[in-house]
């Protein structure tokens, strides 16, 4: 073990206390502290050691044994010694009151003494709590620190702070408690997890960072090192003893700084401060984020930030901060808030900015009411021996995600601004200087993720040695020539584009090592970008490059040779100049002198390839450009001479910006560095659009100055093509925006910017409109109209699409808006100019604002986006694609196109004699075509039904999948094989099939499945009983999924979350079939959501038992939906978590979720004790699925003691809803269950927490839980849990307990002596378990109501003839459809105001759809009878049915037009007033409503209309095989006496189905009930009591 196992001590405070070895533990710790340690030695002493549960299996036995060896060792005078233990829970909550007073009171039951030795072994939190403890126990006895966290040995062990949490804060009470010694032992660091040393490195990076610029490189240096190691089984074996003595000295550094510094300020005076850099908005992060993410995570956040603090007030050079940026990254930290792992963690928890500032205050460094932060001057250094007063404003422009510009800012007169260096010319100084031979010193080097992979690529390949010196601005580059070595590792190149290209061929010219090759990869998205030319001129000149994965791209494997052959070289330069650049600069190289000849066609940017060139001679190598040949150039085989200073000239592009200011603000701005002789396209913008503008432009060959004119005098560009200077447009544009008002700028040539970060055309023409500024789109260009000063002050945010272009341009020209103008997404400019907000404050003294946008802006606007692309639907033919299609055409208000009719419209030819005459291949290429063609043309807002054979081509496959994959719906539908078969071999109108039907559908099934991203699943007739009853349910099933998928309508959750109760109700059932329907049915009422328990189903051909087969799973989960169209929960219940799943069916498992999903179950039910990465791979692909992350201990874990965060924290990451089943052991379990609750809901509102014990003592948990609580019902076999209760029991519960008050509520009316609603309502109230009443109130009178309404027991009311309009003065409100029906019926008090709302209508829709009324597919119209009040409610109810026309009949014509007259046009409705007009309508209409009274006879001339309009012919059924059925007609009559109506016995002659009123009031009933309790009641029970058929 070497030098990691020798003894080092430290000293502190001027002892050597703190001793720091590997395997001091169980080495020298225990006789040191008996020979040494202990005060007395002739006297006993004990030692009382505390750990927590986690390490005492571990390490506590080992240390006893320890103990007791030392003691036999030195003998007599420590054989009374003692030691005894105690252990606490592990985690932060332990750092609590009642964990001390424990403490205390076990060292006073132990007798123990002053002399006791109290010894933390542990984490921090053991460390500071137990210090506390022995810190105040007889007013302090000695302390021994043992870390056994890489945070505790190098921060909270060293250095006496001690300290408990408190319900008001963090460390809130504690003392400075010396410990007598402090033993670091690396070797705990094998046991602690991964993100636990990771956590510690934070703070091991933060004091380097504050004291020693060596230590901080010594960091950099090793953190891959680290990394993978920390990737092994640390456990297993011991470390080598390489990685061993970084550990140490990693370690040793840290401690040694800390206590030097405690040392110098013990009790915290000023520099101690220093320790706190990070800290001051790391903590304010972590008191919101804990304890998901942890204090070492959210200090490297809070480094950056305050580091990025320093660096906006001009304290810290850029280079720095990118340093300290790479480091913590390096190291697996987060270095910034929306980092993927913290959102996740966190279950993107907000972190408002006002509210961190407010956590800032109360940090122990403020003073005097100012906020102290750590600000670091270099790395290594602080800016000041303690920390700095800084004043919120700045905080705030640190910490916001936007930022306001305030106008008219006093620029100085004349600015002098070097923006960050070229990214081109930075990787080619790099390049060049490591190729070239001697030292080479480069300035303004750009630091960015690009150039930082160069760097680490190059010294992979020892091309050279780098050093940074003059913090950060200067980095050295030690050149070897070209000496290079393969390398065995492979060079990870991120989506770094100039690296790949060049390095490939710099790994040609590397010569073999132990291998023979260097591998050269990428991320994701490098892997697509192209490479194949370059790669074909290498292995033309001998070179052996082999693609690994894709051909055309990374990763390669690239031979190497020393160089190459050099002589002819071909290239193809058509698609990238990167590729030439790269064989030029590595051409000098080659074995013989290189003519390289651009083939293929005109070169793209030959400015890149001139300014490679021009940099060669820069490094002593001239290329010739050939005078006899086009595109061809000579290079001498020779080497690169390095200059001793190369200045990387600033970015052209990002010099618009500054030169913009001077232009727009007529002030003066210097460029220093890039002048006429710059080798950047970009730098052309002074003269040539600067100048024409009416700016004095003086430029030198190495320098820029420009002055603009007076402000709003800029004058327009009648045109200007800039190809030359793309990205330099955006700012172009913005100056254009204030250019002469009426002058309009012409700028073309930019073709290419619609394909950026975003399509930065329409971002600017979109983005200036909000100043007022008109442009006009081009493809290749825009214009801008002038409107000089005259622009406005936008009124929302500048959105930037994360483009730092935009972001730059827009803060240019807010300096002279006429108000503060937004720039979203501040951070973006990074990409380029990390500092430019800087620069703007610092050089500019532009006054800037943190803001924080109410809520983040998407594609500009603040719309929940809908999914508008078209839909797809696939599947056999005869699986029911055209119904669904007219279904889904009806459902999104979109045109539907039945590919195949489409096909036989555009070819003039039905498909049967198509396939016949010109053969199938003929077909299929005809088929592709149109597919093809729609998907271009109609991409979005339409729905298709594709040929059942499409997916047969492997090109229409594609198609499908990238559609999807574009976040387009494809949706495949879906029966049953036996259904298809019966139906096709039925149906003659189309091709037969070659193969027999069975062979064919087998063969397409996988690929429906493959191109298809949603399932919907028919279920037969038999199921359902009625054809007329199948298509109602089918349509309705339709039309969830799709208004689902399609985020037409919001989430269930979202409803369901509102609520103060929620329930779902597990169905235990082994089949849901025909027979089970009514049960189920019987079962959720009440619930909200229904469980399907996939485990307990029973397929019968599972695989093994628990493992139902796919089909079969899809169909089950169809028949539900079939059986009760109520949000499903999907659940597959694992054997060792209580269910009947195999545990170790983790791929049959994944598929079925995948499965659930495309069902477009609401809820999907995951265990968090799957692996982490099924885990991360379901919570990615869910779709519209919300995942209910469960877990379920038997175990007795206690809510108290931390036992649960672990799973809280997991299910945290992946649940959408949170399921914790713990069991009871005793009732107070259901307290401590309380306490846990209250805890999560307070710190993660957004994550729902189902919470409840299981068993009988558990019950009173589940009376408790509010939300999704999961509930039996008597009408199911078994119960799901043990201690399980129904939906009406908790209620019934909820009563006793208090927590339900009886509430009345009546019927406001007259007469209303006879109405059917009180036994309705209270039928329903007592079914389930609720205590309220209801009674009838039979007035006329409004103003009878008013008090009544108010008081305190009022719970709700109908409102029946003549109150219905009287009412609605009383009222608070009105819902939208009382708005417009004008009339209340429900009385609904909602957040202490009464509500009027309207379900008549909802009566009519649900009595109409049960007796198969909207079967009716598109184009079918509907008719109403008679123009009173009830007819409003029936024309809307029609309406929102999609019926059209409606069509109005009554006794007196007028008064219906004035009814129709006063709904929107859209509804069209049309009064038929003789029968020579009703039989003009020739199609007979599907629904009607009777709304006339039925106490007299039908007026004669009425009777004759409605005979006529009753008897027009009904449709046959068209698109069936079966054919010539006709279709249900159904006419509700809203009458309730007699019972059977004149009317409908009028229309049940003509064949109609008649549906007396009281189904309509059982609907309309069940309607108010549901407003009133948030509770779907029994439809079945309501109908009874109506019809006082009484179960
Ligand atoms: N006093 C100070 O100056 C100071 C400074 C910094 C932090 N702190 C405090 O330290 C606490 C955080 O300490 P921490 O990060 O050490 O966390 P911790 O004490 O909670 O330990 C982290 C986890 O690792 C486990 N563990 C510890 N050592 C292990 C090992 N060798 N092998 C396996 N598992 C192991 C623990 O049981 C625990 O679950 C916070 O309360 C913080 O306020 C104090
Ligand atoms: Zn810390």
């Amino acid at each position: 073990m070497g030098s990691a196992a020798q003894l080092t001590k430290v000293k502190i405070l001027g002892e050597e206390t703190i001793f720091i070895s590997h395997g001091l533990f169980l080495g020298q710790v225990a006789v040191d502290l008996l020979q040494n340690v202990k005060a007395d030695k002739a006297a006993a002493t004990k030692f009382a050691l505390v750990t927590d549960t986690n390490l005492a299996p571990t390490y506590l036995p080992a240390f006893e044994r320890s103990f007791a060896d030392a003691k036999a060792r030195i003998g007599d005078p420590a054989s009374k010694d003692e030691l005894f233990s105690y252990q606490i829970p592990p985690g932060e909550s332990s750092k609590s009151r009642d964990t001390v007073g424990a403490i205390h009171d076990w060292l006073a039951q132990n007798k123990c003494q002053r002399d006791t030795i109290v010894i933390a072994l542990g984490g921090g939190v053991v460390g500071d709590m137990v210090g506390f403890a022995a810190a105040t126990y007889m007013r302090g006895v000695p302390v021994v620190q043992i870390p056994t966290t890489l945070l505790s040995m190098v921060d909270s062990s060293i250095g006496g702070k001690t300290a408990i949490d408190t319900p008001y804060g963090k460390n809130l009470v504690g003392a400075f408690w010396q410990p007598k010694r402090v033993y670091i032992d690396l070797k705990f660091l094998q046991t602690l997890p991964r993100r636990e040393v990771i956590n510690g490195m934070a703070e091991v990076i933060k004091t380097a960072a504050i004291w020693d610029a060596a230590e901080f490189a010594a960091l950099e240096a090793n953190a891959d090192q680290v990394l993978a190691y920390l990737s092994t089984d640390r456990v297993a074996s011991e470390p080598d003893a390489e990685i061993a003595a970084i550990l140490k000295r990693i370690v040793l550094g840290s401690a040694r700084i800390k206590a030097d510094v405690v040392s110098q300020d013990e009790k915290e005076g000023g520099l101690r401060n220093l320790l706190n850099f990070g800290h001051s908005i790391g903590h304010a992060m972590e008191a919101i984020l804990a304890p998901q993410i942890l204090h070492g995570e959210c200090v490297a956040i809070g480094m950056v930030k305050e580091a990025e603090l320093s660096r906006y007030l001009g304290i810290l050079p850029p280079a720095a901060v990118a340093r300290i940026v790479k480091c913590l990254g390096s190291y697996g930290l987060p270095v910034s808030l929306n980092d993927k792992v913290v959102r996740r963690r966190s279950a993107n928890r907000k972190l408002p900015v006002d509210e961190l500032i407010s956590i800032m205050a109360v940090d122990k460094k403020n003073a005097g009411g100012k906020k102290r932060i750590v600000l670091l001057s270099a790395i290594g250094t602080c800016y000041e021996p303690k920390a700095t007063a800084v004043i919120d404003r700045d905080i705030r422009v640190i910490l916001s995600p936007a930022v306001q510009v305030h106008p008219r800012a006093p620029v100085p007169n004349s600015v002098t601004c070097t923006p960050p260096g070229s990214k081109s010319i930075s990787n080619r100084a790099l390049v060049l200087a490591a190729l070239g031979a001697g030292k080479c010193r480069i300035t303004n080097l750009l630091h960015s993720d690009d150039t930082q992979v160069m760097l680490s690529a190059l010294t992979q390949l020892g091309a050279a040695s780098f050093a940074w010196e003059d913090n950060g601005r200067v980095l050295v580059v030690d050149g070897k020539g070209g000496a290079m070595k393969a390398c065995s590792e492979h060079l990870y190149l991120g989506n770094a584009g100039t690296a790949s290209r060049f390095l490939t061929t710099v790994a040609a010219l590397a010569h073999p090592s132990d291998v023979k090759s260097t591998t050269l990869t990428g991320n994701a998205r490098m892997k697509e970008r192209p490479i194949g030319p370059l790669v074909e001129s290498l292995r033309s000149n001998g070179i052996d490059v082999t693609f690994k994965e894709r051909p055309g791209s990374l990763p390669v494997q690239v031979a190497a040779n020393g160089g190459f052959a050099g002589g002819e070289i071909n290239l193809a330069a058509t698609i990238s100049s990167q590729f030439v650049s790269s064989l030029l600069m590595c051409a000098p190289y080659a074995k013989s002198p290189v003519t390289l000849r651009l083939v293929g066609g005109k070169p793209v940017s030959q400015a890149y390839i001139n300014m490679t060139i021009t940099m060669m001679a820069t490094f002593g190598v001239h290329v010739q450009r050939s005078t006899k040949e086009p595109n061809t150039y000579h290079i001498p085989a020779q080497s690169y001479k390095n200059p001793a200073e190369y200045e990387v000239e600033s970015d052209a592009s990002s010099a618009t910006y500054p030169l913009a200011i001077a232009a727009i603000t007529g002030k003066t701005c210097t460029i220093p560095n890039i002048g006429a002789s710059s080798l950047q396209g970009d730098a052309r913008f002074a003269v040539d659009v600067l100048r024409p503008m009416g700016c004095r432009v003086e430029q030198s060959e190495r320098s820029t100055t420009v002055t603009g004119p007076a402000p709003g005098t800029l004058m327009p560009l009648a045109s200007i093509d800039m190809e030359p200077m793309t990205d330099a447009f955006l700012t172009a544009c913005v100056l254009a925006a204030v250019a002469s008002p009426g002058g309009v700028t012409k700028i073309t040539g930019i073709a290419n910017q619609r394909v950026k970060e975003c399509d930065r055309i329409t971002a600017m023409s979109s983005q200036l409109a909000k100043f007022g500024v008109k442009c006009h789109e081009h493809d290749d260009g825009i214009d801008v109209l002038g409107k000089g000063l005259g622009i406005q002050a936008p009124t929302s945010g500048i959105f930037c699409w994360d483009d730092h272009r935009v972001a730059m341009s827009f803060s240019v020209l807010a300096l002279v808006a006429p108000g503060p103008v937004t720039i979203e997404e501040k951070e973006c400019t990074a990409k380029t100019w990390p500092g430019w907000w800087d620069a703007m404050s610092q050089e500019f003294q532009v006054e800037l604002e943190g803001i924080e946008p109410a809520a983040p802006l998407t594609n500009g606007t603040n719309a929940v986006p809908r999914n508008d692309k078209s839909v797809f639907l696939t599947g056999m033919r005869g699986a029911g694609k055209t119904t669904a299609g007219h279904w889904a055409g009806l459902a999104l208000g979109w045109p539907f196109v039945d590919l195949d009719q489409e096909l036989e419209r555009v070819h003039n030819e039905k498909v049967d004699v198509m396939v016949r005459t010109h053969g199938w291949e003929e077909f299929r290429r005809r088929e592709t075509a149109l597919l093809k063609q729609v998907m271009k043309e109609k991409s979005n807002g339409h729905v298709f039904a594709c040929g059942g054979g499409v997916v047969e081509v492997e090109e229409n496959r594609q198609a499908l999948i990238n559609h999807k994959n574009n976040g387009g719906i494809v949706l495949w539908i879906h029966r049953s094989t036996r259904n298809i078969v019966d139906y096709l071999n039925i149906d003659k109108t189309r091709p037969a099939y070659v193969d027999d039907i069975e062979g064919v559908y087998n063969r397409r099934k996988p690929w429906y499945d493959l191109v298809s991203n949603y399932i919907f699943y028919g279920t037969n007739v038999e199921f359902y009983g009625s054809k007329t009853a199948m298509e109602t349910a089918e349509r309705e099933k339709f039309a969830t999924l799709l208004r689902s998928v399609s985020l037409r309508t919001p989430h269930s959750f979202e409803r369901i979350n509102k609520k103060q109760r929620s329930f779902f109700v597990s169905l235990t059932l082994p089949l849901v079939d025909q027979e089970a329907a009514p049960m189920i049915r019987d079962a959720c009422s009440g619930s909200d959501v229904v469980e399907l328990r996939v485990d307990l189903l029973k397929d019968p051909n599972e695989k093994a038992p628990g493992l139902p087969g796919i089909d079969f799973v899809i169909e089950q989960t169809s028949l539900l939906r079939a059986a009760i169209n109520i949000p499903i929960l999907f659940t597959l219940r694992t054997v060792s978590q209580g269910g009947k799943f195999p545990d170790k069916a983790v791929e049959e498992a994944k598929a079925l979720y995948h499965t659930a999903f495309r069902l477009g179950c609401e809820f999907v039910d995951l265990e968090m004790s799957w692996p982490e990465d099924v885990l991360t791979e379901l919570s990615e692909s869910k779709g519209t699925s919300r995942i209910l992350a469960s877990h379920h201990s038997w175990i007795g874990m206690s809510w108290s003691d931390g036992s649960w965060m672990t799973y809280y924290n997991r299910a945290l990451q992946f649940g959408d809803v949170i399921k914790l089943v713990g069991t009871a052991r005793d009732s107070e379990e259901n307290d401590a269950l309380e306490g846990f609750r209250r805890w999560a809901n307070k710190a993660n509102p957004s994550t729902p927490l189902i919470a409840i014990n299981m068993g009988t003592l558990g019950q009173l948990s589940r009376i408790r839980n509010p939300v999704l609580t999961p509930v039996s019902h008597p009408a199911l076999p078994f119960k799901a849990a043990p201690g399980q209760l129904s939906a009406r029991e908790i209620r019934q519960a909820m009563t006793l307990i208090g927590e339900t008050q009886a509430k009345q509520f009546l019927i406001f009316g007259s007469p209303v002596g006879h109405s059917r609603s009180p036994a309705l309502h209270n039928t329903l109230f007592a079914d389930v378990g609720l205590p309220h009443s209801y009674s009838a109130h039979d007035t006329a009178n409004a103003a009878d109501l008013r008090d009544i309404i108010r008081r305190p027991e009022f719970g709700g009311a109908s409102v029946t003839i003549p109150l219905k309009l009287d009412v609605i003065p009383l009222l608070d409100g009105l819902s939208s459809s009382a708005k417009i029906l004008r009339a209340v019926n429900t009385i609904v008090p909602t957040d202490g105001q009464l509500i009027g709302h309207n379900t008549d209508w909802k009566g009519i829709t649900t009595a109409l759809k049960q007796f198969g009324a909207p079967a009716a597919e598109h184009s079918a119209s509907a008719l109403v009878v008679g123009g009173g009040g009830t007819s409003r409610a029936a024309i809307y109810a029609l309406h929102m049915m999609e019926f059209t026309p409606i069509y109005m009949v009554g006794r007196n014509a007028q008064k219906l037009q004035s009814v129709a007259d006063d709904f929107p046009v859209e509804y069209n409705i049309k009064v038929l007033s003789s029968v020579d007009e009703i039989k003009k309508i020739g199609v007979s209409p599907m629904a009607a409503v009777g709304t006339i009274p039925a106490d007299l006879p039908i007026d004669e001339k009425l009777k004759g209309l409605l005979k006529t309009a009753l008897s027009l012919k009904a449709p046959e059924k068209t698109d069936d095989a079966e054919g010539g059925e006709i279709r249900t007609r159904v006419l509700l009559e809203m009458a309730y006496k007699p019972r059977v109506t004149e009317l409908m016995d009028l229309a049940t002659e003509a064949g109609w189905t008649s549906v007396p009123g009281l189904e309509a009031l059982t609907a309309q009933g069940v309607e108010q009930f549901a407003l009133w309790t948030g509770i779907v009641p029994d439809y079945a029970a309501a109908r009874a009591a109506v019809l006082g058929e009484q179960q």
